[in-house]
């Protein structure tokens, strides 16, 4: 994919390009198959509710409760936070924008989400999420960034380990840009 977008980033005017694929639509479809397999190992037969995070793991989601049989008890709802506004790094800072529909104790929850960086928001998270109770939280996550770690998390289900690059397509987005894309593809800042 070719052709150089500006971004604001700031205060200032950031010029970058939008690479190769890192990982294929196919890739992501192929694991995506096995991580539903090992949460249904997990859950037991049990009632299992998906939490969606807002924006970006739309897609993983969906495509990930599609493996999973009709036999089993699937639940989704959604939470939006904002952590990082318009920047390509992390601010730190993370609001719940929009909480859950549903009481979540004494439930099975499992908090997918498209990417873990400093790991800042998932922390966030998870602690807000723990003090309702549930039965079992679980994590899944499409793509970890590990060695950009600040904080320590839980990850349970992890898609594919991603190298310290920016990364968008497949729900992930650059400035609200690409996350049509099938593939995820590789920022050239
Ligand atoms: P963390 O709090 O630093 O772990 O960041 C998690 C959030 O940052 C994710 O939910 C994404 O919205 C965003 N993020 C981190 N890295 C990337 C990236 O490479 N591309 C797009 N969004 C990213």
């Amino acid at each position: 994919m070719s052709g150089s977008v500006f971004y604001k980033m700031s205060q200032m005017e950031t010029e970058y390009t939008v690479g190769d694929a890192l990982f294929s639509k196919k890739e992501i479809d192929d694991r995506t198959r096995e991580l539903a397999g090992q949460i249904v190992r997990d859950v037991r037969g049990e009632e299992l509710l998906v939490v969606g995070i807002l924006s970006g793991a739309v897609f993983f989601l969906t495509d990930l409760v599609r493996c999973l049989p009709r036999e089993l008890d699937v639940k989704i709802d959604f939470m939006s936070v904002s952590s990082y506004g318009d920047a390509t790094t992390s601010s730190g800072t993370v609001r719940i924008l929009k909480d859950l529909g549903s009481d979540i104790a004494g439930r099975n929850v499992l908090v997918v989400e498209d990417i873990i960086d400093t790991g800042l928001t998932l922390s966030y998270l998870l602690k807000i999420l723990k003090a309702r109770h549930p039965k079992s939280l679980r994590t899944c996550v499409l793509l970890d960034k590990s060695a950009r770690r600040e904080t320590a998390v839980d990850v349970d289900y992890c898609g594919f380990n991603a190298p310290d690059v920016f990364v968008v397509g497949y729900g992930l987005d650059c400035g609200g840009r690409y996350r049509h894309l099938p593939d995820i593809h590789v920022v050239n800042l």
